[in-house]
C-alpha cells in the first residue's frame, strides 16, 4: 500500500483489496495509531454495511484522534478500532492483516501464508 516511511500520523492509506463473499468490495484502512503502530481495518461500518466515510475520503476526527463515520459522527479508537461512540458503539472494526517487506507495507484480509 505504500512505504513505511510514507505512512504519517494523521494519514490513512487506502485501498480495495477485492469483494468479500457477499460481493461487497473489501476497502482497506492502514495508518498509525495513537502510539506510531501500524494497524489496518476494512472500512467498514459494523453496525450498517457502508464504507465510514461514504466516499470521501474523510476518515479521522478533527483532531486525528479517532476514525469516524461521516454520516452518523461515530468514533472509534485507531489502536483497535473500538467503537466508543455512536450507533455502533461497543462493536469494533474488522482488523486486516500488515506485512512489512523491505520497507513496503502490504495488506490482506487473511493472515500471509509465507
Ligand atoms: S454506518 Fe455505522 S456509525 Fe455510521
Amino acid at each position: 500500500m505504500c512505504r513505511e516511511e510514507d505512512l504519517r500520523d494523521g494519514a490513512v492509506r487506502t485501498a480495495r483489496l477485492g469483494l468479500d463473499a457477499d460481493g461487497l468490495p473489501v476497502l482497506a484502512l492502514l495508518l498509525r495509531d495513537e502510539s506510531g503502530d501500524i494497524v489496518a481495518y476494512r472500512n467498514l461500518c459494523r453496525h450498517l454495511p457502508v464504507p465510514l466515510d461514504g466516499g470521501t475520503g474523510e476518515l479521522l476526527s478533527e483532531d486525528g484522534a479517532h476514525l469516524i463515520c461521516g454520516t452518523h459522527g461515530a468514533t472509534y479508537r485507531l489502536h483497535d478500532g473500538y467503537c466508543v461512540d455512536g450507533p455502533c458503539e461497543g462493536m469494533t472494526l474488522q482488523p486486516l492483516y500488515v506485512r512489512e517487506d523491505r520497507g513496503d507495507l502490504y495488506v490482506s484480509d487473511a493472515p500471509d501464508s509465507r
